[in-house]
């Protein structure tokens, strides 16, 4: 018999969360990387669904990882096999599960804001996490992106940060902008092709670029981002060969940048699109690193739901 915190918390978006929060998980992360056996084995017996409505690789293993690194059993359920091909409803699927005891249920889905209904039929004791939902929100990636910022970054509010590339259908821009601004990043620079700009609740307080060599000048850490073609909604997405020489980040462009910028993107990576291979691959390429700290900041996140 497993005992149950008397818990309820969920981790739905950045937005929800204090600073005090995100600063605990952080540290936390950055014990796990530093002292990983201290926390093997924490919460042997608990169990954790991941339902995931949408594709992915980095999100699903690593928190598939992270649950098994301390302890944790894992059941993963793909849309694509389970009995939503039926026709059964997301809320009588997330009850179905629900209804099997997990402690947490980390769910990834095409539709912004299906998290916060989620988490009003959620029940005591039954952690929600939300990888990814719509082009709304993606916290955990904002936050493993934060902490390999502060790895390398003594003082946020000394940088500029910039993140380019389609900013309109990405989760990751609204969340990571949200806590860039929370951690108080000295400036946040947004820029885009035109039909890829941020809304209004994202570009607040940030400078917004519409040319990329521009926006890159002296910047200490850029985020690139790939076309989100699942959302384009039947719209044309642009030639790759066209966008890549407009909105491609090369070393030649890299060089625009502080001599010791760091080059981020969340995955996956369209090569020769947003991206050139030379500074995918480049030294000041933090892109691997990014994918570890998932893991420390996803462990941290289910220590933290399902603690003390
Ligand atoms: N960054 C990210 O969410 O990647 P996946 O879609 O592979 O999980």
């Amino acid at each position: 018999m497993i005992n149950r915190p008397n818990m309820t918390a969920s981790l739905l978006d950045i937005e929800s969360l204090s600073v005090e929060r995100i600063a605990g998980l952080l540290r936390m992360a950055q014990e796990i990387r530093a002292e990983p056996e201290r926390f093997q084995d924490s919460r042997q017996g608990r169990l954790v669904v991941n339902l995931f409505y949408e594709p992915s690789t980095r999100t699903r293993v690593s928190f598939e990882i992270a649950a098994r690194r301390i302890g944790m059993h894992v059941v993963n359920v793909a849309a694509g096999g389970s009995s939503v091909v039926k026709g059964e409803s997301l809320l009588d699927t997330y009850n179905t599960i629900q209804a099997m005891s997990p402690d947490v249920i980390v769910v990834r889905h095409p539709d912004s804001g299906v998290l916060n209904r989620l988490a009003v039929a959620t029940e005591p004791g039954i952690h929600l996490v939300n990888a990814g939902d719509g082009s709304r929100a993606h916290p955990t990636q904002a936050l493993l992106d934060a902490l390999t910022l502060k790895q390398h970054f003594e003082d946020l509010s000394e940088i500029t940060v910039l993140v380019a590339g389609d900013l309109h259908h990405s989760r990751v821009t609204r969340s990571g902008v949200a806590l860039m601004k929370k951690l108080g990043v000295g400036e946040i620079r947004l820029a885009s092709p035109p039909g890829f700009q941020a809304g209004a609740r994202v570009t607040e307080g940030t400078t917004r670029f519409d040319c990329l060599d521009d926006a890159l000048r002296d910047v200490n850490a850029v985020m690139m981002l790939r076309i989100q073609h699942e959302r384009l909604a039947g719209a044309d997405a642009p030639d790759a060969e066209v966008y890549h020489r407009e909105w491609g980040l090369t070393s030649e462009r890299l060089a625009l940048a502080d001599p010791d910028c760091i080059v981020m993107h969340p995955g996956p990576m369209n090569r020769g699109v947003e991206i050139a291979s030379e500074v995918a691959d480049g030294p000041s390429s933090v892109i691997r690193q990014q994918v570890r700290n998932g893991v420390y900041t996803r462990m941290a996140v289910l220590l933290e739901l399902t603690g003390p």
